[in-house]
């Protein structure tokens, strides 16, 4: 009789494998390292179809052409498949993709089935494991193309570029937007390793977020072949490319930075402390287990500040200042190392868990790299932004918890980024920096290459860092990771960090004094100055204030955004233009967005100037920032 095994058990069973240290060759098919899946209901993820009881991917080999003048990337995508004994197909995630065939990979064909599509989420896509002769394989191949507007990809115009003579291409997959240009299992529970096998058009150089293996090979046909490889498993929305010319300068022994030959001079000297902070990294939360980090910094359409693609960065040119002051940025995507790419948030509604841990290990970074003055600045700024948040839509708002049950959502990222580090402070205020230091890094360790709920890491926080039921209501754990609002036990910042800076505010709210220090201020001084004037300002104020401050020529895109924002907010027709001009060649959502909103909140005034510029600029976005700004405009 042949014993049952229930998929669950199989799929655990064969995880008994190390994770860490196993180099992967490339033809290799056998799975070698599978993490294990969450099958608690915290962990089901609604986004997607996949259905990783019955059958999961656990590895993606990608052979891909770029095709640069169709904007399309098409070949196959070879999958591997553990599947429970009696499953019978495999579902993947798909948004636009178009199908041409499936095989085994030993030429039989597989029947496969694209379903109803569901906006963002795609469709899902069923591919049969067994042929029409009754034989299985767990080993797919799909022959295919993405859309020509795949949400995940944007192509470059020259004209976008520092260089203006090549195009350039870039992706951009989290949270659930690979799906438009890799046909797998897009969701963060369901871990692959992966490897590539790229072409591109000379001279063009590819770079993903995997370790390149060798050099490119010259195809003679004016193209490139490129190959990576990520041999440790790691949750798909993790799987990166860039294209472009760009060339590459080492800043230590294990980190350096990409970018294109006219910005590679000035990313070079902003990231110069790189080695320094994987070193205080480690020193931290234990050692960096994925080889390399370096950084590839992008046109500035790139929609976010940084995005965390495993052994390769992906940073906005717009955090170059000349002298470091954003680079919290590089310790943050730095940190992602560990909170979020080694211990991953089995859903989207826990993304405190990736975001708010990684906030936390930032301002260590911070700390140990530039000095506490520095990071308790960050950290009162930060602090700032909760409150806003909490003002704007209320204490007890649902939006305003850590952990988002599925249907709610967050009240933005003052909320899990913020808060969710406000929530470590505490608890490292409360306990102890040591023994908060040695808790982390036992649930870094513990869970390396791994997903995780709130629910796991409230349970941890109970057995390991609290001990008892007492303490962990001491600290007020349950109300912190599940409750909206801010618990009172919160660390609140040291009110010295912007002494200084609140006495200048203060002077001028009452006497109109512009503040003498301005040009030996920090970056967050600055910042917290901008934030503290007054929101109504008349034109003579604040062609007074940028001729003092020099705000309209800042080389800090920081505190240029906060001169601009304000000025739309006022509005101030002489800073026009030079909006007109950043929202022209800038595409980080963070900046586009409350631009526009400013100018959309201007009723008469404004809303004719956003939509002239939009009507510009839009084409030159990503899909996410137009999302952001098309919500916007659609509202009244
Ligand atoms: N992982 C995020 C970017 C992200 C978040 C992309 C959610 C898609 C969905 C990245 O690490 C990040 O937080 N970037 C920030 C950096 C900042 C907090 C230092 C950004 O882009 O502004
Ligand atoms: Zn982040």
């Amino acid at each position: 009789m042949r014993r049952i095994i229930p998929a669950i058990s199989l799929l655990l069973a064969s995880t008994a494998c190390t994770t860490t240290g196993v180099a992967v060759a490339p033809e290799t098919r056998e799975p070698t390292m599978i993490a294990p899946i969450l099958t608690t209901p915290d962990a089901l993820d609604a986004s997607t179809y996949a259905k990783p009881q019955e059958a999961r991917v656990t590895h993606v080999a990608l052979d891909l052409a770029l095709d640069f003048g169709a904007k399309r990337v098409g070949g196959t995508a070879a999958l591997d498949i553990l599947a429970a004994p009696n499953a019978s197909e495999v579902i993947l995630d798909a948004l636009g993709l178009e199908i041409l065939r499936v095989t085994d990979g030993k030429g039989r064909e597989l029947g496969w089935r694209m379903g109803a599509s569901e906006g963002e989420k795609g469709a899902p896509l069923t591919i049969d494991l067994v042929d029409a002769a009754g034989a299985r394989t767990d080993h797919v191949e799909i022959q295919y193309r993405a859309g020509a507007d795949a949400e995940a990809l944007q192509w470059l115009r020259p004209e976008q570029t520092a260089g203006k003579v090549h195009p350039y291409l870039f992706s951009q997959g989290q949270a659930i937007l690979n799906r438009s240009w890799i046909p797998t299992q897009d969701s963060p529970g369901i871990r692959q390793t992966w490897e590539a096998r790229i072409t591109a058009p000379k001279p063009l150089d590819v770079v993903m977020s995997g370790i390149i293996q060798g050099e490119p090979e010259d195809l003679g046909d004016g193209r490139r072949a490129f190959r990576f490889v990520m041999d440790k498993p790691v949750a798909p929305y993790l799987i990166a490319i860039a294209a472009g010319d760009i060339d590459f300068a080492p800043v230590g022994s294990r980190t350096g930075v990409w970018a294109e030959p006219a910005t590679l001079a000035r990313a070079r000297a902003e990231v110069g402390d790189t080695e320094e902070m994987v070193e205080a990294a480690e020193a931290l939360y234990g050692p960096y287990r994925w080889g390399r980090y370096d950084m590839i910094v992008l046109p500035p359409a790139f929609p976010y500040g940084g995005m965390e693609n495993p052994v390769m960065t992906f940073l906005t040119p717009t955090f170059i200042a000349g002298d470091r002051s954003n680079n919290g940025l590089v310790a943050h995507e730095l940190a992602h190392s560990w909170s979020g790419n080694l211990v991953t948030n089995a859903v989207w509604g826990d993304s405190w868990l990736n975001e708010g841990v990684t906030s936390y290990f930032e301002n260590r970074i911070v700390e140990a790299v530039y000095g506490s003055k520095r990071a308790k600045q960050e950290v009162a700024l930060d602090y700032m932004a909760i409150l806003e948040t909490l003002d704007e839509v209320g204490r007890d708002a649902p939006g305003t918890a850590l952990h988002q049950p599925d249907g709610t959502e967050s009240a933005g990222s003052a909320i899990i980024y913020n808060k969710g580090a406000a929530f470590l402070r505490t608890l490292e205020k409360e306990t102890g920096r040591e023994r908060f230091d040695a808790w982390l890094r036992q649930w870094f360790d513990k869970h390396a290459f791994q997903p995780a709920t709130s629910d796991m890491i409230y349970a941890d926080l109970k057995a390991n860092l609290a001990g008892s039921d007492a303490e962990a209501e001491r600290l007020k754990l349950k109300e912190w990771i599940y409750y909206p609002g801010l618990p009172d036990n919160v660390a609140t910042p040291d009110p010295a960090a912007f002494a200084t800076v609140d006495a200048a505010s203060a002077a001028y709210a009452k006497d109109g004094i512009r503040p003498a220090g301005w040009e030996t201020w920090t970056s967050a001084e600055r910042q917290r100055f901008l934030k503290n004037l007054p929101r109504k300002l008349d034109a003579a104020e604040l062609a007074q204030l940028d001729d003092r401050l020099g705000l309209s020529a800042s080389g800090n895109n920081e505190e240029l955004f906060l001169w601009l924002e304000l000025a739309m907010a006022n509005r101030y027709q002489p800073a026009v233009p030079q909006v007109e001009k950043f929202l022209g060649h800038v595409g980080r959502t963070k900046f586009v967005r409350p631009l526009f909103q400013a100018l959309w909140n201007q009723g008469d005034w404004g809303r004719p100037i956003a939509k002239r510029i939009y009507a510009e600029t839009r084409e030159t976005y990503h899909s996410v920032t137009q999302g952001a700004v098309d919500r916007l405009m659609a509202k009244e």
